[in-house]
């Protein structure tokens, strides 16, 4: 069993928050060469690509979850709530992408969507879970209970 401490989490969660700037960043920077015409992408990798975005974010937010819902976090439901808000609106707009919305209208969109992910919802929501778990003490726990 992999061992547990609250740096250990507040580790894995600044990571998933580096990769997914990382691969956002990545995304747009290929979306706007698309827009002017510096790289050729077939429409199915634009989906691909964003599809791709889709799975990195879920996948964070269901750490987070797990987190959460194993150490009894009183505001998570309200957060899971932010979660699912972000995943209806990036679904909404891969449906706006499969249906063939221009290049330039997905960048705005994403970088709209970002702004408000990371400014509102990792900035605070985020911000508010990390104090918890720092409040856990999960090392002391483990050192406690291997005495
Ligand atoms: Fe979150
Ligand atoms: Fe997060």
């Amino acid at each position: 069993m992999k061992m547990e401490s609250t740096n250990s989490l507040l580790t894995m969660i600044d990571d998933d928050h580096m990769s997914i700037k990382s691969s956002f960043d990545s995304m747009i920077n290929s979306f706007l060469q698309v827009s002017n015409h510096s790289i050729v992408m077939e429409r199915s990798d634009i989906e691909k690509t964003f599809d791709n975005f889709i799975i990195i974010i879920g996948n964070h937010f269901v750490n987070e979850e797990f987190i959460m819902n194993k150490y009894y976090y009183e505001d998570q439901v309200l957060h899971r709530e932010s979660h699912r808000g972000y995943l209806i609106h990036l679904k909404s707009l891969r449906d706006k992408i499969y249906a063939g919305a221009t290049v330039e209208s997905i960048v705005q969109a994403l970088s709209d969507f970002f702004v408000s992910w990371d400014h509102f919802h990792v900035s605070h929501a985020d911000k508010r879970l990390c104090k918890f778990i720092k409040s856990l003490d999960i090392d002391d726990f483990w050192n406690h209970s291997s005495d």
